[in-house]
């Protein structure tokens, strides 16, 4: 029962904002991770914190019998509606990665975009990942660079916010090999692809305005500080992206890595 009050914040946090416009820009990793782990014609797959259900409806489309659960009954309830339009169909359950509702070795393929390292708990989640997946069955994970892109503007909100509880395990270290194979590496045979899903925006401050509207940790932050504060946090984040210029706007790079497993 570790950290109930913190993911009971975060499930509100993350669902505070839409997320979708913020999502759609991680289209590039969402198709790599979906060429890297190719659904077959009838396997049961869960994609854990899985958001609006972008892997979860490409995983469904694909042909496979899926199983989205994220901890933020807003994002569930986006992801449904997503699904039932794109003519896929998922069961979506509000739930907890470190406890899932699920049996033994109930799924052949387990994937998590950019989703299970958001959890606090790390060790608790490669032990759900290693229960609820079949022996020769298949992990596929995207997680963000441990200090670079995401990791960055993670590092400008820091000053705005208080630090996390003690015990609390740092998203980015999921982007870190070593910590991959001390998780995971008695349960999976694990390889590793590289990719970028840049973040691309019209300007800074466009870049600025999807975050603090749409993305549930910057837009929790920024309704959480007064109008000085918030000011300061905008025009760090602004000066940050403007070291991005391309074209007739800015983009920023956010290198991720793509884990792929079998279970052992
Ligand atoms: C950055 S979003 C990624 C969403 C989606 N997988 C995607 O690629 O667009 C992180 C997601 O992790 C979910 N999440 C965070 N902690 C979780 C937990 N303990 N159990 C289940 N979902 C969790 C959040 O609610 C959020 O939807």
């Amino acid at each position: 029962m570790a950290f109930e009050d913190l993911k009971q914040k975060q499930s509100v946090m993350w669902g505070s904002g839409p997320y979708q416009g913020v999502s759609d820009h991680l289209a590039p990793a969402h198709d790599h991770l979906m060429r890297a782990i190719e659904p077959a014609a009838d396997e049961r797959w869960l994609d854990l914190a899985t958001g609006t259900g972008e892997i979860a409806i490409r995983a469904a489309l694909g042909g496979a019998e899926v199983t989205g659960l994220d901890l933020a009954p807003d994002l569930i309830q986006t992801a449904g509606t997503r699904a039932t339009a794109a003519g896929a169909t998922v069961v979506f359950e509000v739930g907890d990665a470190e406890s899932l509702p699920y049996g033994d070795a109930s799924f052949d393929t387990v994937t998590s975009s950019f989703g299970v390292m958001f959890a606090p708990d790390h060790s608790a989640v490669a032990a759900e990942l290693a229960r609820v997946c079949r022996p020769g069955g298949r992990l596929g994970l995207l997680t963000w660079h441990p200090t670079e892109g995401v990791a960055d503007f993670f590092k400008i909100m820091a000053p705005y916010q208080p630090a996390p509880p003690e015990g609390v395990g740092s998203p980015f270290t999921w982007g870190d090999r070593d910590h991959l194979e001390e998780l995971l590496g008695d349960s999976f045979e694990l390889s590793y692809e590289t990719g970028d899903a840049p973040q691309a925006g019209p300007s800074a401050e466009a870049v600025w305005d999807l975050f603090s509207a749409e993305y549930g940790p910057t837009k929790t932050l920024a309704d959480s500080l007064d109008d000085d504060r918030r000011a300061a946090l905008k025009a760090d984040w602004v000066a940050y992206f403007e070291q991005f210029p391309s074209g007739d706007g800015v983009s920023q790079p956010r290198p991720y890595l793509v884990v792929v497993g079998t279970r052992r």
